[in-house]
């Protein structure tokens, strides 16, 4: 599908007033996404694990104004008027228009919240743009109600990705590939599609637990780390590196090959740091209780051979990767050696899911 496949137009009455609501979770790259080019068109293909636990819910209520000339509305998060998270939402509004002309019609009310707390560290965006490009498309199949399924799920993963680029993969599970790749013909830049090739039984029932080492803000947006990649010495590189990954993922996967699977998922975590520290200009975002993490990680590897791995994304936290069978050793050993370097303890239990829900069906 084509960008000019997402652009609408209505001869339909619109609708006056009603409620949509989505959950949608966040996803964990294995394959990172690091630079993009305009319009977050991604410079390297990347694939990731839809989560469960870590979601957003929205709500957006909908009702027609007299006059159409800006957008409106209202936003609350966890219960409370959020005046700072409007600039973003007026922004993604801006980009997604086209696509959306219904936009301006309407005065919105957007309830949403987290499962995660707020100050966890856990980015939301990708969970919250996708919970909000879903509401927004439910909007429209209620003005378009014939609207087929796949054609739904693309056009909100390609709204979401204009809202943040990694949201795109947080619309159905439980891998996701975003960025167009040779040898998958159905993938694209413009929106994530499900993963198509085999994969073996020991990667089902991925679990990801989250060590929260540093809660709070990171020196460095995502939106800053991506536009770095512009000029670095090493893009042309990596983003070659990003694809061969993929192809050698597409063999582990289907083998069941967890050796190979580590090596991989570790080396594009470090990768995706390395850009940071090798930027101009240069930052850090791992903290030294990162780094403990990660070398209790080898060293408990090492000793008891238990498949446990680990991947970051642009911040200080640490997901542990590992599969269901080794879930009850996983945990005594976060509990006994990991937990320490968590900030005030804490970390989150979460596993691959099945991707986004829609919560009500309330056509009015
Ligand atoms: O979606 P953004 O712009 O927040 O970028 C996400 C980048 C990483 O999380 C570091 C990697 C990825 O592929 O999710």
């Amino acid at each position: 599908m084509t960008e000019k496949d997402f652009r609408s137009s209505y001869d339909e009455v619109l609708p006056s007033e009603g409620k949509v609501s989505w959950k949608a979770p966040s996803n964990i790259a294995l394959i990172k996404y690091w630079g993009k080019k305009e319009n977050q068109i991604p410079a390297n293909p990347s694939i990731s694990i839809t989560l469960d636990a870590c979601a957003t819910t929205t709500s957006v209520s909908y009702s027609r104004k007299e006059e159409a000339s800006q957008f409106s509305f209202d936003l609350f998060f966890e219960g409370k008027v959020k005046e700072d998270f409007k600039p973003k939402i007026n922004t993604f509004f801006g980009r997604i228009e086209a696509y959306l002309p219904f936009l301006k019609q309407y005065h919105f009310k957007i309830e949403t919240s987290n499962s995660f707390p707020h100050s966890s560290g856990i980015a939301s965006s990708a969970s919250g743009m996708a919970a909000l490009a879903l509401c927004l498309m439910e909007i429209e199949r209620r003005i378009l109600p014939n609207m087929d399924t796949m054609f739904f799920k693309r056009k909100a993963s390609f709204l979401a990705r204009l809202g943040s680029g990694s949201a795109c993969r947080s619309i159905e599970g439980d891998l996701i590939q975003w960025g167009r790749h040779e040898r998958l013909t159905d993938s694209s830049d413009l929106y994530g599609v499900t993963y198509p090739f085999k994969v073996n039984k020991i990667f089902s029932n991925f679990h990801d637990a989250i060590m929260l080492v540093h809660k709070g803000q990171k020196q460095v947006s995502s939106t800053v780390g991506h536009d770095l990649m512009h000029g670095h010495p090493y893009a042309t590189t990596r983003f070659a590196q990003a694809h061969s990954n993929l192809d050698a993922l597409e063999q582990i996967l289907a083998k069941g090959d967890m050796e190979g699977f580590i090596q991989l998922v570790e080396s594009e975590a470090l990768t995706l740091h390395a850009m940071m520290m090798t930027s101009n200009p240069y930052f850090i975002l791992m903290k030294p209780d990162t780094m403990e993490i990660i070398n209790k990680i080898w060293a408990y590897r090492e000793a008891t051979k238990t498949p446990i791995c680990f991947t970051l994304d642009a911040g200080a936290n640490v997901h542990v990767l590992y599969p269901e069978s080794v879930k009850e050793k996983a945990i005594q050993f976060i509990q006994d050696e990991l937990v320490v370097h968590c900030e005030n303890g804490h970390y989150i239990c979460d596993r691959a899911g099945s991707g986004a829900k829609k919560l009500i069906a309330q056509n009015t």
